[in-house]
This record gives structure tokens, C-alpha cells and sequence, in this order.
């Protein structure tokens, strides 16, 4: 199949895509997608390290004046062309009388996608691990210190952690290989709803765990001399990291909704259900980490080191911790084939691959590039300073910084000019049908000057601040 503008081919396209059985179908995959790692171990030991109530004011606002019409922008855009992002935005660029050169945002997508996704399975495999340790019984009334060591011996071991990564890489390829409604969507319909649950759970334990006052107001108390730049620039990249945009995930799940259904409502329910989930992972975590005397800066190891005292010390808790890290692996394991999806449905959709190679060669890659992160916390392990803050995991923490701080806000900031700009105000109109003119006008706003002058600015200091602060 041809799809020409003006008698012109654009894209040569070999497959088309399927769709999502209804809205509801959407709804959870792009929840699933944006649910995961993001909220319940990164987000907690970002705010550990960014001191608390600051970030997580400015990651809320960012939330809604970044995230909100982003998302709506790149389900706009994955519907109206419903191709892989690469030839979303190729052909909409011919359409709309652009440079072809908009593509460059699908390319820097699918590079994002594997670069998260190479350390994304390292930290879902240690969650697998997990799974075992505390069906073993290895936390039950153990001590903090006891805790913290086994996660640096388990860590600081590669072949174990090899095989936990391969182990995650291998399901998270077989789910990608089944396609959209057959794979994706069973997945996300069961566990998201039972996560939920038990994190509500966890956060009843933190409430009676002694040191709740104390992670409330962690949590929600700002201090407005902790607002660095660096906490700043983390909290939005946080932000299009938790809510997976930027990159093309989403566009991607756009692309299969079907056209009746409302962008601005799924938007929404995706966006609170992403943010709760991220502040009760956070009213679990940092009472537990008051009350025991732990080190809210603790970084990645954070949860790993909190929440199996937790476990450790309740009734059941045996039970619990299994069920707890079995379903953080579901979450993980939703968001990490929106992260490779872009990349399937390009090889699928030009190259005439089949769905099933296509998952095979792009999980495999992933695969490769975790060896990266896997050795940066043991064997490779480097340290540098970035905006200040001293760095020890060497390509972990490159690949972290370089997407969350660089590439994802980059691409959104793209995506938001792109659809405030480039897309004809008639046809954005058309394909949002928010039902409100003043609602369409908001969205538009946010997208032609908020998002990008925001992020933007951001951007800028990362490259320039060095020569501010001299
Ligand atoms: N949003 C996911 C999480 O919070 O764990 C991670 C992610 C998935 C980021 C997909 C980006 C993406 F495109």
C-alpha cells in the first residue's frame, strides 16, 4: 500500500496496523505504558534526592502545563496518521506542506526507546529477582542493614543480574512479538487494578510505621532553597518519563484508537492515574525510610532497600512482597513494550519484517545495550559530576541522564511545536473534538508557547548554565 499526497508517494507501507478494541483498550495499554519503574522506584528516589516537597511541586506543575497537552499532542498526531511515529511524522509534514525532516523526532524516539529500555530491564530483572528473594522468606524480620547488604551483593554481581535482565527482556520480547490486542492489551487489564490495590496497602503499613508525619511532610512540604536548577530540570524530565512522552510511545498507542474516542477524557485518566500511583509509592516509601533511620538520598537501590523492611516486619509479609514485586514486574513489564513498539511498527510497517523478527531483533538490541548498565554496578562502574551532583554508575547513569534530562524533553518540546504550529489549527480542531472552544484554546496555548518555552529554557541552562554560574 501507497500513502500519497498530491499524487505523490510519501511512505510505502506493507502492513496496516491493528486497532484497540474500544477506548477502554487505550486507556489501560497507555496507563500500562506510562505506570511502571517511573513511578515506584524512580520517582521516590528522585524526590530523596531532590530534597522532597520541591521537586514534587514542580514535577506537579510540570504535570499539568508539559504532560497534559504533550500526551494530547501525540495521540492527536499518532491517530491522524496511524503509522509508526517516524512516518506519523513524515507524512503529516508532507500533508500539512512541511520539511520531511519533522521524521527526525521518530528517529530520536526509537534511539530514546532503547537506551531506557537497556536499563529499564536491568532494574525490571532485579525486581524479578526480587519476586524469589522474598518468596524465600529472605526478608522476614531482618534488619536494615541486613537489607541494604543483600541488594549490594545482588547488584554488584553480573551474572546473577544477567540472568534476571534476560529473563525480563525474553517476556517483554514474547508480548511484543503477540501484537496489539492479543498481547497487549490482556496484559494491562488485570494487574493495574490489583497494583493499585496493594500499594494502597503498603501505604496503610507507612501510616502506622512511626515515621509517617515525617514522610508526609517530606513529601508535601516545600522548601523553596532546595528549587536548584538541578531539581528543576530532574522534576521535568521525571515528568515526560513517568508519563512516557517525548519518545513516541504514546503516538505509537495512538495510532491504534479508534476514531471516535475522546483524546482530552483518556488523557485525563491516564495523567491522575499516573500521578497517584507516583505519590502513594512515595507515601510508602519515605515513612519507611524515617522510621528506620535510612538515607532518603539512597538513589536507585531506594526501594529496594525500604520496602523489603516493610515486608520484613508485617503480618504476611511473605505473601505480600511476593505479590508486591510480582505485580511492580507487570508494571515494568507494560511500560517496557511501549518502549521498543515504535521501533516494531517501523520495521513492520517499511521494511515488511515480521512482527515477530521485528520484536526479536529490537528486544535483542535492548538486551545488548543492558550489559552497559549491568557492569556500571559492578566491574565498569564510573563516577562523574553532572550540574553538580556527583554521579557513581558511570553508563547507567549516562543513558538515565542523557534520556530523562536530554532526549525525552527534547522530543516533546518537538512534538508540541510540531502539533501547535506545523498541524493546521482546522485539523487539530478536527481530530481533538474537545467539545469546548475555550478547552481547545487552552490546549493550543499550552502547546504553541507554555510546554516549549518552559522546556526550552530548561535546555537551555543545561547547555549554558555552566557559564551562569562561573
Ligand atoms: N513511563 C514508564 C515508567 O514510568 O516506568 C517508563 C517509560 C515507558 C518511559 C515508555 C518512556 C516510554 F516511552
Amino acid at each position: 500500500m501507497f500513502i500519497k499526497n498530491r499524487g505523490k508517494v510519501v511512505v510505502h507501507v506493507n502492513y496496516v496496523h491493528a486497532q484497540w478494541s474500544s477506548r477502554w483498550a487505550f486507556v489501560l495499554a497507555a496507563t500500562g505504558s506510562a505506570v511502571g519503574l517511573g513511578n515506584i522506584w524512580k520517582f521516590p528516589y528522585m524526590v530523596g534526592q531532590g530534597g522532597g516537597g520541591a521537586f514534587v511541586l514542580v514535577y506537579l506543575v510540570c504535570i499539568v502545563l508539559i504532560g497534559i497537552p504533550i500526551m494530547m499532542s501525540e495521540v492527536l498526531l499518532g491517530r491522524r496518521a496511524r503509522l509508526s511515529p517516524v512516518n506519523t511524522m513524515r507524512v503529516l509534514a508532507q500533508q500539512e506542506g512541511a520539511s520531511p525532516g519533522w521524521q527526525f523526532v521518530g528517529w530520536l524516539g526509537m534511539a530514546t526507546g532503547f537506551l531506557i529500555l537497556s536499563f529499564y530491564g536491568v532494574v525490571a530483572g532485579w525486581t524479578l529477582a526480587y519476586v524469589f528473594h522474598s518468596a524465600s522468606g529472605a526478608f522476614a524480620m531482618e534488619n536494615p542493614q541486613h537489607i541494604k547488604a543483600l541488594f549490594g551483593a545482588f547488584v554488584t554481581d553480573p551474572q546473577r543480574v544477567l540472568v534476571w535482565h534476560t529473563l525480563f527482556m525474553a517476556m517483554t520480547t514474547l508480548i511484543v512479538a503477540r501484537g496489539v490486542q492479543a498481547g497487549l492489551e490482556k496484559a494491562v487489564k488485570v494487574m493495574m487494578p490489583v497494583l493499585f490495590i496493594l500499594l494502597l496497602a503498603l501505604v496503610f503499613y507507612s501510616m502506622g510505621s512511626g515515621g509517617f508525619d515525617e514522610g508526609w511532610e517530606f513529601l508535601f512540604k516545600t522548601d523553596f532553597d532546595k528549587l536548584t536548577p538541578a531539581v528543576i530540570l530532574g522534576a521535568m524530565g521525571q515528568a515526560f518519563f513517568s508519563l512516557s512522552l517525548g519518545m513516541g510511545a504514546i503516538m505509537i498507542y495512538g495510532s491504534y484508537l479508534p476514531q471516535r474516542s475522546s483524546i482530552g477524557g483518556s488523557t485525563f485518566l491516564i495523567v491522575i492515574a499516573d500521578t497517584v500511583v507516583a505519590l502513594l509509592a512515595g507515601l510508602a516509601v519515605f515513612p519507611i525510610v524515617f522510621a528506620n533511620g535510612l538515607e532518603p538520598a539512597a538513589g536507585p537501590p531506594l526501594i529496594f532497600e525500604t520496602l523489603p523492611i516493610a515486608f520484613g516486619q508485617m503480618p504476611g509479609g511473605t505473601f505480600w512482597g511476593t505479590l508486591f514485586f510480582v505485580l511492580l514486574v507487570f508494571a515494568a513489564w507494560t511500560s517496557a513494550i511501549s518502549l521498543i513498539e515504535p521501533a516494531v511498527a517501523w520495521l513492520t510497517e517499511t521494511r515488511g519484517v515480521r512482527r515477530v523478527l521485528a520484536a526479536v531483533l529490537t528486544g535483542g538490541f535492548a538486551w545488548l545495550l543492558g550489559m552497559l548498565t549491568i557492569m556500571s554496578f559492578s566491574d565498569w562502574a564510573f563516577s562523574f559530576r553532572f550540574l553538580g551532583v556527583e554521579k557513581t554508575h558511570g553508563f547507567f547513569d549516562i543513558f538515565e541522564l542523557l534520556t530523562t534530562n536530554i532526549t525525552l524533553p527534547l522530543g516533546g518540546i518537538l512534538i508540541a511545536l510540531f502539533a501547535g504550529w506545523t498541524i493546521r489549527r482546522s485539523h487539530s480542531q478536527e481530530e481533538l473534538k474537545l467539545g469546548s472552544l475555550a478547552g481547545f484554546e487552552i490546549w493550543l496555548f499550552l502547546t504553541r508557547f507554555v510546554s516549549p518555552v518552559m522546556v526550552g529554557m530548561l535546555l537551555l541552562y543545561l547547555l549554558f548554565g555552566h557559564y551562569l554560574n562561573a
